[in-house]
């Protein structure tokens, strides 16, 4: 299995949906280590009950960004990562990272990319009035949501929807595509090219 390493800043729902799809014996992966830059992440607790190593890398204990970098970076290696899922890590990471990472690291946003990267995703598509919203696993690059698309699952707006039961049933289907996209990541069945694609392999 490979090892990944999930960095989350918050609840960490998604964490727990990779965690479990973990335990599958024929999942192609392994969550070796959780860092969260928030040390009191709901999500720490959640992953140590699982006997996962789960570590807090504040922000705040470190002068610079490329410093608090460097420290995730030597977590990173001292888990023995291959893979890094972004769950709700809410920090825009620096191209030295990003380039270190190419093609090994991955992102689930809430909106089905391109439209509405960023925060408040829910509150937007509804404001444009969008009959199908829903989430989306692409590579990480340096532009924030930018990266080229894995997978995504749409969800029907319905029209009493609100921000919040919308993003209820958009976060159900990001514990579905989630698991899938680095299933697929881990087994090789998806890369990314030299040029910046997602290329999907049929094997
Ligand atoms: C998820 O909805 C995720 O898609 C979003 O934060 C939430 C984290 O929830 N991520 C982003 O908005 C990144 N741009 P979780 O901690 O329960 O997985």
């Amino acid at each position: 299995k490979v090892p990944v390493a999930v960095l989350i800043s918050g609840r960490g729902s998604n964490m727990g949906a990779l965690i479990a799809a973990s335990l599958h014996t024929d999942f192609p992966a392994r969550i070796v280590s959780v860092i969260s830059d928030k040390p009191n992440a709901k999500g720490l607790e959640h992953a140590r009950g699982f006997g996962i190593e789960a570590i807090a890398i504040p922000r705040a204990d470190y002068d610079s960004k490329a410093e608090h970098e460097a420290a995730v970076i030597a977590a990173l290696d001292a888990a023995g990562a291959k893979i890094v899922a972004l769950a709700g890590y809410m920090r825009l990471l620096s191209g030295d990272f990003v380039t270190r990472y190419a093609g090994r690291m991955i992102n689930i946003h809430p909106s089905l990319l391109p439209a509405f990267p960023g925060l408040a995703t829910h509150e937007r598509a509804l404001a444009a009035g969008c009959r199908v919203h829903g989430c989306t696993v692409h590579f990480v690059t340096e532009g924030m949501d930018e990266g080229p698309i894995i997978e995504q699952e749409p969800v029907r707006v319905e029209h009493d929807d609100t921000p919040e039961t919308l993003a209820q049933r958009v976060l159900e289907a990001e514990h579905r595509i989630y698991p899938l996209a680095l299933a697929m990541v881990a087994r090789g069945e998806v890369r990314m090219t030299s040029d910046g694609r997602a290329q999907h392999s049929r094997s």
